[in-house]
């Protein structure tokens, strides 16, 4: 029983440090790919927080692959006067992960 239960604990901390690795990962990716010169977390700087990004397509099943496409084509008129400029250079896999991250994040 005394076993199971820090082999359960070590499992839990290895885990989340995983998770944590993950996204420190997709932060820096977002940095190095330009994104936070525009974005934060959690307020609005040119473009809207990546919190109310996740709230406005909550629920949407398909919103990861959405919004990759808005990222990679660029977007107006969703948010506001300010358009976003396409990033067309950005692998398929990198915008997948920056998108469906985008979404993991919650206030
Ligand atoms: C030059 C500033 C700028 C940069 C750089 C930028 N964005 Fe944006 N982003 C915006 C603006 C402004 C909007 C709102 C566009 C609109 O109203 O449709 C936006 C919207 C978005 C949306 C929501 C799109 C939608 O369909 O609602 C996502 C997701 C997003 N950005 C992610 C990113 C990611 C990831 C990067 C980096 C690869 C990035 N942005 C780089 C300014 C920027």
């Amino acid at each position: 029983m005394k076993h199971h239960a820090v082999s359960l604990l070590l499992l839990t901390m290895g885990l989340s440090s995983a998770w944590a690795q993950n996204d420190k990962d997709t932060l820096d990716l977002l940095k190095s790919s330009g994104c936070m010169t525009c974005h934060a977390k959690d307020e609005k700087v040119v473009g809207p927080s990546f919190q109310s990004i996740a709230a406005k397509y909550a629920g949407q099943s398909d919103a990861g692959d959405t919004l990759a496409q808005s990222v990679r084509n660029g977007s107006r008129g969703k948010w506001g006067r300010i358009p976003m400029p396409a990033h067309a250079s950005l692998s398929a896999e990198d915008l997948k992960t920056m998108a469906h991250w985008v979404m993991t994040q919650k206030p």
